[in-house]
Parts: C-alpha cells; sequence; structure tokens
C-alpha cells in the first residue's frame, strides 16, 4: 500500500477562519440508510474521505447506482438485490457493520464478514447483535455473521452499552418494519439524529423521547430525499485543537457551539479564551496553556474519545502535570511512543496517560497509528520549532478530506511529500 508522509514545519501560530467539512459519522449511517426503501437520495456536502469512497464501493456492490459530482453523491438503490457483503469491501472500513441493519432492513436477510478489531481496539459487536435480536432478527455465526429477519417484529430494544453503531444499526434495521420499536439506553451522539433527521426526511416516524430513547413508527414507505451534511464536530474540535497548540486565533464559521462544550468547557480551564455564538466558535489562545488535572473520555455529550489523542498532544506543553483517561477504545495511546520521539514527558498509568507539560517539542520522524492519532500527531508536530515528518497519512485521509488544505489555510507550513 502506498502510505504518503506530511512535512510539517511548526512554531507557526494558526489564525484565519474556517468551514469545516461534512461529518464522517453521521454521512457512513446515513448513506447505509440509502438502500431503504425507493427513490435517488442526493447528500449534499459529503466529506470527500477514504471511508466514503469505501462506503460507495460496497453501495455499488449491492446494486446501487451512485454518481458523485464534488461533494454531492446522488445514490439510485431501487436495483438493489445483494445482502452478502465481501471480506475485501467490508474489511476495509469498520462501519461497514451498518449495512447488517440496512440490509435486514431492505432483503431481510444479510452475510457480513465478522469484523476483526482495529488500532485503536478490539471493537466488539455483541451489542449490534443483541439489539437486532430483540428486534425479531436470527443470526448464524459461525466463519460469516449470516442474519434473517424474515418477521422483523419490532419491540422494545435494551442497550446495555450506549453504543452509537448499535443504535443506528438498531434504526436502520427497524424503520421498514410495520411496527413500534423503542431502543431505550440509546446513544445521544449528534450524529445518530442526523440519521434521525434523514430518514424523517424521507418519511420514517422517529423521535427521541424526555429521556433520550429513540421511538420509531415504522413501515412507512421511504421516499426520495435531498439532504446536506452538517459539519464534523472532530474536524472542528482537531482545529480549534491545532490552533491551541500553536497559541493562535481560529474562527470556526457555520458551527454548532454546543456541539463541542465538553472541548470548549476544557479550553475555558485551560486558559484559552472562547467566544461561542449562535453559529460561530472564536478561540484565542495567547497565554501559556495550564495543565488538565483530569479528564475522562465519556459517551456524548462527555469528552469524545476521538479528540482525545489531539488533546493529549497539545497537553505536551501546557504547564503542570495532566491526566487524560481513555474510558471508551483501550488501544488510544499509542500516540505516546511518537510523542515521547519529540521529548514529551508522558507515562501510562492503566487506562490513564500522565502527561508532564514541557516548553518546548523536538521535531522528530514519526509514523500515525490510526486515524485520530494521525492528526494528534499533525497537531505536536505544528508546536515543534523544526521540520518533522508524518508517515502513514493514509490512515488521517480515512476521516480528513484534505487536512494541509484546511492547517495551510491558517498559516501553517504543511505539505504532502511522497
Ligand atoms: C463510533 C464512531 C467513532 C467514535 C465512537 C465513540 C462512527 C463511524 N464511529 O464508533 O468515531 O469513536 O462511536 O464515540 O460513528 N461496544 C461493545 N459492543 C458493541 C459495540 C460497542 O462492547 O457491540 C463498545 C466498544 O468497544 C466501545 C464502546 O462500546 O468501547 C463504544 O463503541 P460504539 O459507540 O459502538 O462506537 P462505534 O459506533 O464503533
Amino acid at each position: 500500500m502506498d502510505l504518503g508522509s506530511l512535512e510539517i514545519t511548526g512554531g507557526v501560530p494558526l489564525h484565519g477562519e474556517i468551514c469545516i467539512q461534512g461529518s464522517k459519522n453521521a454521512v457512513l449511517p446515513i448513506l447505509a440508510a440509502c438502500i431503504l426503501g425507493e427513490g435517488v437520495c442526493i447528500i449534499e456536502n459529503c466529506p470527500q474521505i477514504r471511508d466514503v469512497a469505501d462506503t460507495l464501493e460496497i453501495m455499488r456492490y449491492l446494486g446501487c447506482r451512485v454518481q458523485c459530482a464534488g461533494k454531492t453523491v446522488q445514490i439510485d438503490a431501487s436495483r438493489v438485490d445483494a445482502f452478502e457483503i465481501g471480506g475485501e469491501e467490508a474489511g476495509r472500513i469498520r462501519s461497514s457493520v451498518l449495512f447488517l441493519g440496512a440490509l435486514l432492513g431492505r432483503m431481510k436477510k444479510a452475510v457480513l464478514p465478522l469484523p476483526g478489531g482495529c488500532a485503536i481496539g478490539e471493537r466488539p459487536i455483541d451489542q449490534h447483535i443483541a439489539a437486532l435480536r430483540q428486534l425479531g432478527a436470527r443470526f448464524y455465526l459461525e466463519e460469516k455473521i449470516t442474519a434473517d429477519a424474515v418477521n422483523l417484529r419490532g419491540g422494545r430494544v435494551c442497550l446495555s452499552i450506549p453504543s452509537v453503531g448499535a443504535t443506528e444499526n438498531a434504526i436502520l434495521a427497524s424503520v421498514l418494519a410495520p411496527a413500534e420499536t423503542l431502543i431505550e439506553h440509546a446513544a445521544r451522539e449528534p450524529e445518530v439524529d442526523e440519521l434521525c433527521g434523514f430518514l424523517v426526511k424521507r418519511g420514517a416516524q422517529i423521535s427521541r423521547t424526555a429521556e433520550g430513547d429513540i421511538r420509531i413508527l415504522g413501515g412507512n414507505k421511504l421516499g426520495p430525499a435531498r439532504y446536506r451534511m452538517k459539519p464534523d464536530r472532530i474536524v472542528a474540535g482537531t482545529c480549534l485543537l491545532a490552533a491551541v497548540a500553536t497559541r493562535g486565533t481560529v474562527a470556526i464559521r457555520d458551527f454548532p457551539c454546543r456541539e463541542l462544550e465538553a472541548l470548549t468547557e476544557v479550553l475555558r480551564d485551560m486558559g484559552v479564551s472562547v467566544v461561542c455564538g449562535e453559529n460561530r466558535i472564536e478561540i484565542s489562545a495567547g497565554r501559556p496553556l495550564c495543565a488538565v488535572p483530569y479528564l475522562e473520555t465519556a459517551p456524548y455529550p462527555g469528552f469524545p474519545t476521538d479528540l482525545q489523542s489531539p488533546l493529549t498532544a497539545v497537553l505536551c506543553r501546557a504547564r503542570g502535570e495532566s491526566r487524560i483517561c481513555e474510558t471508551i477504545f483501550e488501544n488510544r495511546f499509542r500516540i505516546v511512543p511518537e510523542l515521547q520521539k519529540m521529548g514529551a514527558k508522558i507515562r501510562i498509568d492503566g487506562r490513564c496517560a500522565v502527561i508532564k507539560g514541557l516548553p518546548a517539542l523536538t521535531p522528530a520522524k514519526l509514523a500515525a497509528p490510526d486515524l485520530r492519532g494521525g492528526a494528534a500527531l499533525v497537531i505536536a508536530a505544528l508546536q515543534a520549532n523544526g521540520t518533522s515528518v508524518i508517515r502513514n497519512t493514509e490512515y488521517i485521509e480515512r476521516g480528513y478530506e484534505d487536512i494541509c488544505r484546511d492547517l495551510r489555510l491558517l498559516g501553517a507550513k504543511i505539505r504532502q511529500v511522497v
């Protein structure tokens, strides 16, 4: 595989205003939802990232007609006739598991390879299977996941972990079944609500109860829809953290500040000035940063696990000792040895990283271990005086359209090298 590299010369404070690409974690379930029902779906502001390209390949394989024009993707699923996804397609992206619910909804049958672990952790799918079983699906687990849902009955689904993917799979499987479904202990991530919003636009009846459960009155025919993806809160958070790392001033336009409240609260405690408007965030980080004595990742609205590595990179230069604990994915400290190559003082204590802030990091040759870990290393390199090189940027391309373009717009010295 041809894995590219990034060359970054750090020490330049980032300044400017930026708009953020469409959300990766929202578009992936929405694409899976396009195979439900008839009618052409048009997705606007679709992020141009590798995970989307791989998902569209799965959709073509299933029989969808897919047309892309820039960031607009048109999907005609009227001829979907397959219910099996091969190992190669599914293996490339973890979110192919969302086709389990979508295929059960559309074809009443699904065959997928068993997903393996991935770079950031084991990532089991027991919650997905339990949820779909509660809806009436039957599973045959051998070398593959084979499931059928001839009599999908709806009903009460109770998740024991508020898994984002399991919640989405339960929605996708139940929306066409002529029954009422209540998903208790559902994930509250905004991307789940975007999936619901898209399905409602197609004619589904889905709502959140006051307790946060998701109620689906299934069985409506789903029609065509045009839907515009909202900005990606993790990419927005990455840009803010890059600005903080370089002690810069950056504004994000057309972004709902409340979706990043867990991050902006931490930034304020670190001494960063944060101005939240209706649809805009502006941060300014001129002063030295304070450490974060204790923080743990948590499901939404808690601190997102996807921003844990980028924050860890910033804290390498904060004054004092920070303790960052990862509660969602066990392998999210694979950037620590890379940061140590830059002189960072970090030690792992169980599921926590203990970071002693230093005045400076030294440039180094680094390797991205995974998607968010790669973005975190970019942030680390932006704060080192001198030139660093980061290998394996293909990981970063899974979720960031063009990290060079975005950061250059803010004044960073960053370029892709082969
Ligand atoms: C989604 C996001 C990912 C984010 C994560 C947590 C997408 C495409 N990806 O991943 O970027 O980091 O939410 O916010 O939306 N678990 C089980 N059994 C299951 C399912 C999950 O034990 O069947 C565990 C996982 O190992 C993890 C936790 O539950 O510890 C949360 O996982 P989940 O919410 O399912 O994450 P994803 O949907 O995979």
